[in-house]
């Protein structure tokens, strides 16, 4: 790869501006100080060190995020803030082209998995591949032992198909984490409506195998993390 693509894809700078440093002398490139832009590096072995900080290249890269309320889950939006802008804030270094994998709505929090994997990204979502999604609700009241089987054994939230099977994990007052295997818009909303409960609050506590973990990682912060810890 030409060594000022892989700078802009470290997120180093634009195009423009890695030449710039390249011509200032302000890169190394494996130790040594590289000025022609359109020097052929070997992306996968080469360490490139900027402002005392190393940087090697990754295919992929994985982060978690702690969604906060009131932004939207997507990459930009020309009228409301998006989990992409706050999570550059958080981590401006990151690469470029990262996007999150599945969507909350505006005012759900939790666990958020942002990614550059298109492959992993696809596989999290296949409806043919179940991958579990609990939720932490918070709903305008109790819940009945028969609200618990419908919501349990599939409820109708206007799709035709009743939803499939579902886990709740109930012990009374106005809480219950719920366990889904789909991910249709509103999915948890609408079910707890079909049985006649307002979601009043509602967190995701896991996605796949990724748990959310709050102490460590705070409602609005995010991290990356390793690709063996996903499925
Ligand atoms: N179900 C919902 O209703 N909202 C979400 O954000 C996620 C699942």
């Amino acid at each position: 790869m030409r060594l000022d693509k892989l700078l802009v894809e470290l997120n180093i700078g634009t195009r423009s501006e890695v030449k710039a440093l390249l011509k200032k002398g302000l890169i190394l490139v494996d130790g040594e100080k590289i000025n022609k832009p359109e020097t052929k590096v070997d992306e996968n072995t080469v360490v490139v060190t900027y402002q005392g900080r190393d940087y090697s290249y990754k295919k992929f890269s994985y982060y978690v995020m702690n969604k906060p309320k009131g932004v939207i889950t997507a990459t930009e939006d020309a009228k409301e803030k998006t989990v992409m802008d706050v999570f550059y804030r958080l981590i401006p270094d990151a690469p470029k082209g990262l996007a999150p994998v599945g969507r909350l709505d505006k005012d759900t929090t939790g666990l958020l998995l942002i990614t550059n994997d298109g492959v992993l990204a696809h596989n999290m979502l296949s409806p043919k591949r179940h991958v579990d999604k609990t939720y932490f609700v918070t709903l305008d009241g109790e819940l009945s032992g028969e609200d618990i089987k419908a919501l349990e054994e599939g409820v109708h939230i206007g799709e035709g198909e009743p939803t499939a099977p579902a886990s709740v994990d109930y012990n009374g007052g106005n809480t219950c984490h719920i366990t889904i295997h789909e991910g249709k818009f509103h999915q948890v909303k609408r079910m707890f409506f079909a049985v006649g409960r307002q979601v009043m609050e509602l967190k995701r506590t896991a996605f796949g195998s990724l748990k959310l973990d709050e102490e460590k990682l705070p409602c609005g912060q995010a991290k990356e993390i390793d690709i063996t810890n996903i499925s």
